[in-house]
């Protein structure tokens, strides 16, 4: 079955070399997935004062999230953390109180930095977000990636044979942990 993947890129840059990694993964993905970005650049900074009159910019995103299968977060690091940007998108989709749009999901966090950390500690903030947002998420492989941009074409193709076969088990273990979950969330499954 096709199953329909909604991706966030935490980054706003021109350049971004995790919107080149975005593309890559997709590139590799196995053919059941069809992705779609959930774009968060639009979005006012959430206030609760919302929450009574939700604008059309939330409730596109809550749209989009809860119209897919899973989603696929591809974020940079900022300073230790998660984005701004990408948090107010993540607090847009969970609000207003009680139509948590991320509730259920299956959820895969992947991201690139020049450096050896390779956003592991933007992951792991990721983890304690989804995981109040009752969102399970892929445990295992984790993917932190030291970005060297001699493994990516212009079109973000990559070119080495070790990091292509690297995420291509990334994106084959997600699709089939976005099937697990979409099977035990089926009606009647207990
Ligand atoms: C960074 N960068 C960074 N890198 C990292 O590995 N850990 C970090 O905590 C931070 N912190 C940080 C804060 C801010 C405000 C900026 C602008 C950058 C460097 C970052 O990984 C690098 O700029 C990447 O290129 C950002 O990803 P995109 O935007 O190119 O996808």
């Amino acid at each position: 079955a096709t199953h329909k993947i909604g991706y966030f890129v935490g980054s706003l840059s021109s350049t971004s070399i995790n919107r080149t990694l975005a593309s890559a993964l997709i590139a590799l993905a196995p053919d059941e997935l069809e992705f779609t970005e959930i774009p968060i650049r639009d979005l006012p900074l959430y206030s609760q004062d919302y929450d009574d009159d939700f604008p059309p910019e939330g409730r596109r995103l809550k749209d989009a999230i809860e119209a897919s299968d899973g989603i696929l977060f591809v974020s940079p690091e900022y300073n230790r953390s998660i984005p701004g940007a990408l948090k107010n998108a993540i607090d847009w989709g969970s609000r207003p109180w009680g139509t948590n749009s991320f509730a259920r999901k299956p959820t895969g966090i992947i991201g690139a930095s020049p450096g050896g950390i390779g956003t592991a500690v933007m992951q792991s903030s990721m983890r304690s977000v989804l995981s109040f947002l009752d969102a399970p998420q892929l445990n295992s492989p984790e993917a932190y990636i030291t970005f060297n941009p001699a493994v990516y074409d212009a079109n973000g193709t990559v070119t080495d044979d070790g990091t292509k076969t690297f995420l291509t088990h990334y994106m084959e273990e997600y699709s089939a942990f976005v099937q697990r979950v979409l099977t035990a969330n089926a009606p009647g499954h207990i």
